[in-house]
C-alpha cells in the first residue's frame, strides 16, 4: 500500500448486516432438515462466518481451511496450495464453502475441485463479495452478498498485507 493511499467507505456495517441476514434466510430455507458443514476459507472469511452462523438456526458444523495463492499483497500468483487442511471427513456431507471474496476465481475454483474429489453429498458456495470484472475462471456463486468494483477492498475480515481486518465496514483502497 503506497503511503498516499486512502481508505474510502464502500459498504457500511449496516448494509453488511442486512446482506448477512438475507443470505442466512436463503441458506436456512435451502438446508431445512439437513446438517450442513460450513467450510470457511481463512483468514478473510472469519468475521463473515462468525456473523453468518449466528443467524443460522440449523444443526450446522464448522470447519476452516487455509489456502495460499498470493505472491504479493495484492496480486494472486495463480498457484494455489492447501496450507492447513480439513480435520473432518466431508464424504456424504452437505458442504457450504464460505468465502470473503471471489476475485479472479482461481482460488475458489481450485478449492471447489479439491472438495468435490472428496465426494460430499452437495457442494455450494456462499461469497460475501465478488469482482466479476476480474474473473479468469468461471465460478458459480449460490449465495452472494455484494458485487464490488475492480478495486482492492479491505475491512470486515478482509486484509491488505494482514492489515485492516478489524474494520467493521468495507473500504476501497484509493491510490
Ligand atoms: P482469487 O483467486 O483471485 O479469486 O482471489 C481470492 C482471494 O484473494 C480472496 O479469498 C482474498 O483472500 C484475496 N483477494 C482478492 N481480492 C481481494 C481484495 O480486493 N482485497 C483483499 N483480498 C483480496
Ligand atoms: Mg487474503
Amino acid at each position: 500500500m503506497a503511503p498516499q493511499s486512502q481508505l474510502k467507505i464502500l459498504i457500511s456495517h449496516d448494509e453488511i448486516a442486512k446482506a448477512v441476514n438475507r443470505l442466512a434466510n436463503e441458506i436456512k430455507r435451502d438446508y431445512q432438515g439437513k446438517k450442513p458443514l460450513l467450510i470457511g476459507v481463512l483468514k478473510g472469511s472469519f468475521v463473515f462466518m462468525a456473523d453468518l452462523i449466528r443467524q443460522l438456526d440449523l444443526p450446522l458444523e464448522l470447519e476452516f481451511i487455509k489456502l495460499s495463492s498470493y505472491g504479493s499483497a495484492k496480486e494472486s500468483s495463480g498457484k494455489v496450495r492447501v496450507v492447513q487442511g480439513l480435520k473432518t471427513r466431508i464424504k456424504g456431507r452437505d458442504v457450504l464453502v464460505v468465502e470473503d471474496i471471489v476475485d479472479t476465481g482461481i482460488t475458489t475454483s481450485f478449492l471447489l475441485d479439491y472438495l468435490r474429489k472428496k465426494k460430499p453429498a452437495s457442494l455450494k458456495l456462499c461469497a460475501l463479495t465478488h469482482k466479476p470484472s476480474r474473473r479468469k475462471v468461471p465460478v458459480y456463486i449460490d449465495y452472494l452478498g455484494f458485487t464490488v468494483p475492480d478495486k482492492f477492498i479491505v475491512g470486515y475480515g478482509i486484509d491488505c498485507d494482514e492489515k485492516f481486518r478489524n474494520l467493521p465496514d468495507i473500504y476501497t483502497i484509493e491510490d
